[in-house]
């Protein structure tokens, strides 16, 4: 992300701020789109960065959008997404919301998790595109907490190998008219990602013709932390076109649901030092003003949830002092574990200065959490140069709403 200035947004009671550079996902859209012209549906998993504002944004009437649950199909709505351009892939679907769908959703894609849901889908009208999850069994090689390939996942209907049992089954469902795969994200696995997807074509292809209408082949792709680089999707693609022509000749409609990758670098998060500790001679801990809260998966699993941190000073300028230490950066939150960014060499922290997480737009502050009550921070985005509030600063008064036993209207 380029230098923005963004100060004259900042008040005395601002500690941290993010700043999403909204034109860096539309450019992600656009090279997506491409790979699946002339015709495909390409979505965005809502998950990895719900606010309504983005999705507003982003909601072009060619862009598509994957739900997860409930809360996240209200969010689409909220946003003016039409149905049609909507995905609902929650692994767990009651009865309630398949009927409220019925009625509210007509013309979206609804992926079944397992049999029995599929089962319970069968009444749906002609309208909705009825998909169902299949793990295909290959193993991908991740990390393990976003890891849902191979015979232990939760996900999916697990295929082993394309049996008669299977075909019949599936060719048995008159409600049937999609398969869905999202094996791992944070994925560089390219030959099991693209292997596991052809299993599911060829189980598509098992079936009498014309039955399977639509594949959705999932997220996934990963993004380079360590460098703040993209994953090289052209190779990607390339390899599934080679191994799936079916996907790009119009046998099937390809539906992609990314999230991390048209996220992951097009956000930072600012936050203020408050303090800088001693831990020995050489290691030093600064506190900042967002940890858990924010970085969940880093304060859990720092090692695997990397993020390039930089020093700025008081008027948010990078820094570069003489003096280096290793530091450990904590959070605000009463808990040892709140220590998302461990053992980076920095130029020396000062209080008062802001610490730069870099590349922060997926999965951070979507995984926000309500541990110690903190308000969560402003988002600004930028817009072809231009800054604007994307979400103000929660207020105290939000926050009792939040734990509060008033219905919110
Ligand atoms: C079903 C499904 N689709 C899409 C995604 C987005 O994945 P990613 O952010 O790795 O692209 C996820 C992430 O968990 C998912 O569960």
């Amino acid at each position: 992300m380029q230098p923005v200035d963004f100060q004259s947004f900042i008040s005395g009671d601002d500690n941290s701020v993010v700043v999403i550079d909204l034109d860096y996902t539309k450019q992600r859209l656009l090279k997506i789109n491409e790979q699946l012209n002339p015709k495909g549906v390409n979505a965005i998993a809502i998950k990895t960065n719900p606010l309504i504002s983005v999705l507003k944004e982003l909601n072009n009437g060619i862009t598509a959008f994957e739900a997860a649950s409930m809360g996240e199909i209200a969010l689409a709505k909220a946003a003016g997404v039409a149905n049609d351009k909507i995905i609902f892939d929650s692994p767990v679907k009651t009865e309630a919301e398949l009927s409220w769908l019925i009625e509210n959703a007509k013309g979206a894609y609804i992926n079944a998790d397992s049999m029995s849901e599929l089962i319970k889908m069968q009444h749906f009208p002609s309208e909705f595109s009825i998909g169902l999850r299949i793990n295909p069994s290959v193993k991908i090689n991740t990390i393990d907490s976003v890891n849902v390939s191979g015979g232990s996942s939760k996900f999916g209907e697990l295929l082993t190998e394309i049996s008669e049992e299977w075909i019949d089954m599936l060719s048995s469902m008159s409600r049937l008219d999609g398969l869905h795969v999202h094996q791992a994200s944070q994925n560089n696995d390219f030959a099991n990602t693209v292997a596991g997807i052809r299993k599911v074509v060829d189980l598509a292809n098992a079936l009498p013709p014309k039955k399977i209408k639509f594949i959705n082949i999932g997220g996934g792709l990963a993004y380079d932390y360590q460098n703040s680089n993209d994953v090289d999707i052209d190779a990607y693609f390339e390899l599934l076109k080679a191994t799936c022509p079916e996907l790009f000749n119009g046998k099937y409609l390809l539906i992609t649901e990314f999230g991390r990758y048209y996220y992951a670098g097009g956000a930072s998060v600012y936050s203020k030092v408050e303090h800088v500790k001693d831990i020995d001679n050489q290691r030093k801990m600064a506190i900042i003003h967002v940890g858990a809260d924010m970085f969940l998966r880093e304060s859990y699993n720092n090692k695997d949830w990397y993020h390039r941190l930089s020093v700025c000073n008081e008027n948010f300028q990078q820094v570069n002092r003489e003096k280096v230490f290793n530091y450990d950066i904590g959070g605000p939150l009463c808990f040892a574990g709140d220590i998302p960014f461990k053992n980076h060499d920095l130029p020396e922290i000062k209080e008062g200065d802001w610490l730069k997480i870099h590349d922060a737009g997926a999965n951070t502050f979507s995984l926000w959490s309500r541990h110690c009550s903190r308000p969560f921070p402003l988002v600004l985005g930028l817009k072809n140069g231009e800054l604007s509030v994307l979400k103000p600063r929660e207020s105290l008064q939000d926050v009792l709403r939040f734990w509060g036993n008033e219905r919110n209207s």
